[in-house]
């Protein structure tokens, strides 16, 4: 199931920024049609949502950023630009038209198509310890208990105390209480430009705890 392009360390990444995004709106739709609660969402984010969900990344830093949910890109194409050619990105995509589509859009970019839920065993074998951010897009909210408790629970250890999780979501209502239960700090980004108007968690310094269903909401 899983698949990896890495980087082919030219430090461009080897895309035009924007270039697929036209093509890309199409194939979500059609996604999101066939599998409604995977894809979540009718249209790709904006760009002004995508540019909020990489805020805070520092390329001096060198960081190890995971993308979680990528679909046709548009957080991926912010944070390559983040980015500047530094550090390293991987993205996780479940979808395989999703993943065919991310691999042509960012030929120079590490795709690996699997299960974000099984993400402590995938950054395993990618021989990835700790993590500076994870920026993620998923459904949260549509994930069943267990494998969002193992899932939130990877992350929170893979950042470590310092890094952050900046989740995205178009329903901030259902998933505040849950980040502020696991994390310290919990800032909330709206952004309207969006269709629909959505905005990103940004959670730092892991409390680590239960997660249940009772504080998904
Ligand atoms: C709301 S869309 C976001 C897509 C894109 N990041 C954006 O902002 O337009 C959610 C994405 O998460 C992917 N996804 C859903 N569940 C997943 C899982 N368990 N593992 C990996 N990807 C998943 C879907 O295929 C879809 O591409």
């Amino acid at each position: 199931m899983r698949a990896s392009t890495r980087a082919g360390g030219d430090g461009t990444l080897g895309f035009p920024p924007g270039a697929g995004a036209g093509e890309g709106r199409w194939l979500f739709l059609k996604r999101f049609w066939e599998q409604r609660s995977a894809v979540a969402s009718v249209s790709p984010s904006s760009r002004w949502l995508a540019h909020s969900a990489a805020e805070g990344i520092r390329p001096e830093d060198d960081p190890t950023v995971v993308e979680l949910g990528a679909g046709t890109g548009p957080i991926t194409a912010e944070l390559v630009r983040a980015l500047a050619g530094r550090g390293r990105l991987v993205v996780v995509e479940r979808d395989a038209a999703f993943c065919a589509h991310l691999r042509r859009r960012f030929p120079g970019v590490e795709v690996v198509r699997a299960d974000a839920t099984g993400l402590d065993a995938l950054l395993d074998d990618l021989g990835i310890g700790r993590v500076e951010h994870v920026v993620s897009a998923l459904p949260m909210w549509w994930l069943p208990d267990a494998p969002r408790h193992r899932l939130l629970h990877a992350i929170g250890d893979r950042l470590d105390g310092t890094g952050s999780l900046h989740q995205v979501t178009t329903a901030p209502w259902l998933q505040g209480r849950l980040y502020r239960g696991l994390f310290q700090e919990v800032r909330f980004r709206f952004v309207p430009l969006n269709l629909p108007p959505g905005g990103v968690y940004q959670c730092r310094g892991w409390r680590g705890g239960g997660v249940t269903g009772g504080e998904r909401r």
